[in-house]
């Protein structure tokens, strides 16, 4: 079993340069074609679960599934982390059916629809870091409001999402500030604000610096160079996956997301974890509508499941090549929960001022 806390994960990928997708998952078929792209480059993984993925699947088939493929894939260090958890509960129920890390998503209220205040975000993801330490998980905080540049507004996915519009200074996430919450919350990880959103609508045109502000990751990753950045909202939502959907019955509106370059930008600034949900289900989706309008009488799920996980997979091992997380699996020696529950104790992993 190869189970690694994202802490150990992406001390590695900072020292040897490189960025790891954290591919959201919520059944067998996204867990496999994550871990055939993975075992095709020798990278290393990071999957995660939302909310909405924790009841689909259910907390026990989750479980069995992950040590399932920790098994079948023993080379490959996986990390299972809980994405946009609300509160304390959502936190330990997932250390407790085995996740390795979590998102203490402060940067809304438990609704997850109402932009919270820095005291709120602060003391709950302290709250939710030191409980997670114990027990040597890794926890990834959230400072700034994930949100459209251009219209102010988050986009919701299946009921998450800021309510409401939203100030430029909840958009983008202030570097002084960064620096007080890391030392505060001794977060592992930082999801930053540079406005990028959730889902397919991310930008109206292909972004540039008014819409997508890396130089906020620059900013930030100057103050902080010890912290491992994380971009959400980070689907590249390609033109071909719509044009596929869009030929094959589907109604998307043209719209645009983050450009892959940009995030290798990102990877060069301290950005070690880059969320990508919308591409996989655009990948899957493209396909299950490609097999239902050219075979019209088919009706063995695998028939759709089979190329869908094959686009999957080609997409994912697109991102472990241009991330550079390719050919680092191998070199990673797993440390056990307890041992870096212990290093948490002596302090060796507190945060490290600028
Ligand atoms: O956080 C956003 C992810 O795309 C998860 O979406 O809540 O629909 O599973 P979900
Ligand atoms: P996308 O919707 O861009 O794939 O973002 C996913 C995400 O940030 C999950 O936390
Ligand atoms: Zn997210």
């Amino acid at each position: 079993m190869s189970l690694i806390t994202l802490r150990q994960l992406l001390d590695h990928a900072a020292e040897n340069d490189y960025g790891v997708p954290a591919f959201n998952i919520n059944n067998m078929e996204q867990g496999l074609a994550i871990m055939k792209a993975a075992k095709k480059c020798d990278a290393p993984v990071i999957m995660q679960a939302s909310r909405g993925a924790r009841s689909y699947s259910g907390d026990i088939m989750l479980r069995h599934m992950v040590q399932a493929l920790a098994e079948m894939y023993p080379e490959i260090p996986i990390c299972m982390h809980q994405d946009h958890g609300n509160n304390e509960a959502t936190c330990s129920s997932a250390i407790r059916h085995g996740f390795t890390s979590v998102m203490m998503d402060g940067s809304l209220e438990a609704d997850m629809k109402t932009p919270a205040s820095y005291e709120y975000n602060i003391a709950i993801t302290e709250r939710v870091a030191r409980m997670a330490h114990w027990v040597g998980a890794s926890v990834e905080g959230e400072l700034g409001v994930l949100g459209s540049l251009e219209t102010g507004e988050a986009e919701e996915e299946d009921g998450s999402g800021a309510s409401g519009k939203l100030s430029m200074e909840q958009l983008l996430t202030d570097p002084d500030q960064a620096v007080d919450f890391v030392e505060k919350t001794k977060v592992d990880a930082l999801a930053i604000a540079c406005g990028t959103s959730h889902g397919a609508y991310k930008f109206s045109r292909k972004p540039d610096g008014d819409i997508l502000a890396m130089n906020v990751i620059e900013a930030i990753h100057k103050k902080l160079p010890g912290t491992h950045l994380v971009m959400h909202g980070s689907s590249s939502v390609p033109q071909e996956l719509q044009d596929i959907i869009n030929t094959c019955g589907g109604d998307m509106p043209q719209t645009y997301g983050v450009p892959v370059e940009e995030i290798e930008r990102g990877i060069k600034n301290g950005v070690r974890k880059v969320n990508i949900d919308t591409d996989c289900r655009m990948a899957m989706t493209g396909q299950f509508r490609k097999i239902a309008t050219q075979d019209a009488t088919q009706f063995d799920p695998r028939k759709f499941l089979i190329p869908a996980m094959e686009a999957m997979e080609a997409l994912c091992l697109d991102r472990f090549e241009r991330f550079g997380t390719a050919g680092n699996a191998a070199s990673i020696k797993v440390i056990p929960m307890d041992n870096m529950a212990r290093r948490y104790a002596e302090g060796s992993l507190d945060p490290v001022a600028a």
